[in-house]
């Protein structure tokens, strides 16, 4: 059995009356230790799966199973970090990180809990940051702190929702860096969420394209087989690494949005000609009677002076 499976899963939002499906029959299977990379279009519906991986809200249909057992809301073994950075902002670096630490290991002494809390900032290189709160930092040592606060609790999945879509791309290539070592490291189970195929690429042991919503459902696991440590450097000259990004290029550009813009209806327009406003008004035609038909305009027959 998978560490994480997600069986037939639909999910919509809305009344049931209209309801919109927004995913369709997803299904994945995640082994632990495993870094699985999923990538799609913008409002495809990415937030809503992890927010269900995560147990914070369920499916319509189909089940999730973690570690064998059915998901049952949230809790500290699968840790999320999510698109913004959400952290508290009255409460400083060390805090926000210390508050989770707190609720998760309340049976530790304060000094175990105190070291545990300056270990994971010190992974993310924050530590000189330690007393600074959110709006004194940039958004990517924001990012940082909620990703170390994530780990610092120790969960069994890491559930990542676009952690460094917000960052320029120096910023992100540096803690893209950060992330694939502290993951290897650890050793963790992760589910990253990406619009970025470089990204995905780089960091996945394996990466599922997630069709154009509504409707959306995960295409074909595509695995990452280039060896690691990798080097984003000599990717350009890899030929594996350019197969798999158009592999998954080509797979997103079929799964693209439908477009919309073509006629779909034949409109027929009301059999009316536009009011003569040339003359005085009401001068030709009295207001009662209310628009010109087309039918009622005879042809006239006009001559003309000119001769062929
Ligand atoms: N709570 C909700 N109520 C109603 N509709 C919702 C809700 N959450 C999400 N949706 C709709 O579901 C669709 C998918 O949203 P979701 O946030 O999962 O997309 P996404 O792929 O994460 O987008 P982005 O890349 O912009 O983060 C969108 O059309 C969104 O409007
Ligand atoms: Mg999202």
């Amino acid at each position: 059995m998978a560490f994480l499976e997600v069986k037939n899963v639909c999910k919509g939002f809305g009344p049931s009356w209209q309801r919109s499906e927004v995913l369709h029959d997803i299904n994945l299977q995640i082994e632990e230790g495993e870094f699985v990379a999923i990538i799609g279009y913008s409002g495809a519906g990415k937030t809503t799966l992890m927010s269900m991986l995560a147990g914070l809200t369920t499916p319509d249909s189909g089940e999730i199973l973690f570690e064998g057992k059915q998901m049952d809301g949230p809790g500290p073994d699968r840790g999320i970090v999510f698109q913004n950075y959400s952290l508290l902002p009255w409460l400083s670096v060390y805090e926000n990180v210390a508050l989770a630490v707190d609720q998760v290991f309340p049976q530790w002494t304060p000094a175990e809990r105190q070291a545990h809390t300056e270990k994971y900032i010190g992974m993310v290189n924050l530590t000189p940051a330690l007393k600074k709160v959110p709006a004194e930092l940039s958004g990517g040592m924001r990012q940082r702190v909620s990703v170390a606060r994530t780990l610092a609790m120790t969960p069994h999945i890491l559930l990542l929702d676009e952690p460094l879509g917000a960052l320029d791309a120096l910023t992100r290539g540096t803690l893209q860096d950060e992330l694939s070592r502290i993951c290897q490291e650890d050793k963790k189970t992760v589910v990253l969420i990406t619009n970025d195929p470089d990204e995905a690429i780089y960091l996945a042991d394996r990466v599922i394209p997630l069709t154009a919503g509504p409707r959306a459902t995960l295409g074909p696991s595509i695995p990452i087989t280039l060896a690691r440590p990798r080097d984003r450097r000599l990717f350009n000259e890899n030929y594996e690494f350019k197969q798999i990004r158009n592999e998954i290029v080509n797979y997103l550009l079929k799964a693209r949005p439908r477009d919309t813009t073509g006629i779909l209806t034949k409109l027929v327009l009301p059999d009316i000609e536009p009011e003569d406003i040339s003359g005085p008004r009401g001068s030709h035609r009295p207001r009662s009677a209310g628009p010109i038909r087309r039918a009622e305009i005879a042809a006239v027959n006009v001559e003309t002076s000119l001769k062929p």
